[in-house]
């Protein structure tokens, strides 16, 4: 089966295609591994009964210095979440979901109960596995304010987005991004940290399943194939140089609107897990419509790390300027628009090898 990025290929792509004849509880873990996650590190794991599903953090698939205190992770937790939630109905299941039953410091992130019910398909199910991260040129067209309203309804989510269209504060938030995109790049450990997430070959792929990949990086086709033939692009200087020219020509120049992600308290685990979940709701809200979202978090990497390392913070600062008093209560940031091509599926680990059964 293809998907809308066109005919997948390799094992590490196949869990795109499985997702949707999965079914039973194995079926929630099926759409739960589909959900985006920083450098696509899939920080999951699950464990299994006749009843029930826990959402465990991976304490081994972490960013470093990129995402110092697991902010990013816990969100892409929150996202997954959403996913089993999402899939439920369309798998004849219904779940209560209790996030954190341990407390905020446990590695159990969630405990599920399912029973079963009526089957019913939905529009966000079936976004599940058509929705990808776009790192391509959106084209330069308007989203209309009413449909960004809809996009980014919260429901019952304590969290909010607040879109950023206006040119001058969107112009500023771009050259900010860029800025920051840079930093990451001449930090060292940020830098390595990073790149230990990247994929520069189909082997690399298949044996790790994980990570990302030039496929993923929304450049033209003619580009993507001379970036897998040159070994060069595979260095990190040569990655890291090439994201912040694509951030600087690319995802800034082109973005229609940002959207921030608002909680109350972006370093409480449970604001992150609820404001992940609202992450993923708009990303699969948007897919319905063939709207392109990217996830895009260098500004907040840089923030934690300054606070992390009692560095001052010019870029919080810089980032008030721009959100006023909603700056303090940004989790996560991402773009949206039109786009010129769809996004490409990247790989991820089958259901199978993140499950253990347990009673
Ligand atoms: C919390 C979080 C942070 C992310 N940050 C970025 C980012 O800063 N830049 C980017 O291009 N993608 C970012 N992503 C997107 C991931 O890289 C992407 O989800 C992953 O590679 C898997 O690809 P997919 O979303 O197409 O399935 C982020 C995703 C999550 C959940």
């Amino acid at each position: 089966m293809g998907n809308a990025a066109g005919v997948l290929r390799g094992a590490g792509l196949h869990p795109w295609s499985a997702e949707a004849d999965a079914q039973g509880i194995f079926g929630l873990v099926a759409a739960a591994i589909l959900a985006p996650s920083p450098h696509n590190t899939q920080p999951w794991r699950f464990t299994t009964g006749p009843d029930w599903l826990n959402v465990y953090a991976d304490d081994a698939r972490v960013m470093g210095t990129v995402d110092p205190e697991r902010r990013e992770r816990t969100i892409a937790l929150g996202a997954a979440i959403e996913n089993v939630v999402v899939a439920a109905p369309a798998k004849a299941l219904t779940v209560a979901v209790t996030l954190l039953p341990d407390g905020p410091d446990a590695d159990l992130v969630a405990r599920i109960e399912v029973r079963p019910a009526h089957v019913e398909l939905t529009p966000l199910a079936e976004a599940i596995p058509n929705r990808h991260t776009n790192r391509g040129p959106f084209r330069a067209e308007a989203v209309a304010p009413e449909l960004l309203a809809e996009i980014g309804a919260a429901g019952d989510l304590a969290a909010a987005v607040r879109w950023i269209v206006e040119p001058g504060a969107r112009s500023a938030l771009g050259e900010l991004l860029v800025d920051a995109a840079q930093a990451i790049a001449d930090d060292d450990a940020m830098s390595r940290d990073g790149y230990s997430w990247f994929r520069p070959s189909g082997a690399a792929i298949e044996a790790h399943r994980d990570g990302l990949t030039v496929d993923g990086q929304g450049l033209a086709a003619p580009v993507r194939v001379a970036a897998k033939l040159v070994p060069a692009l595979a260095s990190r200087s040569m990655a890291d140089a090439a994201w912040v020219k694509q951030t600087r020509t690319v995802h800034t120049r082109t973005a229609a609107a940002y959207g921030a992600v608002l909680v109350a308290d972006p370093t409480s685990r449970l604001d992150q897990l609820t404001g992940g979940r609202l992450a993923q709701r708009v990303h699969l809200t948007a897919t319905t419509v063939d709207l392109a979202l990217q996830h895009m978090n260098q500004i907040t990497e840089r923030i934690d790390r300054d606070r992390v390392a009692g560095r001052p913070a010019g870029t919080a600062a810089r980032l008030a300027q721009i959100l006023g008093p909603d700056a303090p209560h940004l989790l996560c940031l991402f773009r949206v628009g039109w786009p010129a091509r769809p996004g490409k599926a990247s790989p991820r680990r089958a259901a199978h090898q993140v499950v253990a059964h347990d009673g």
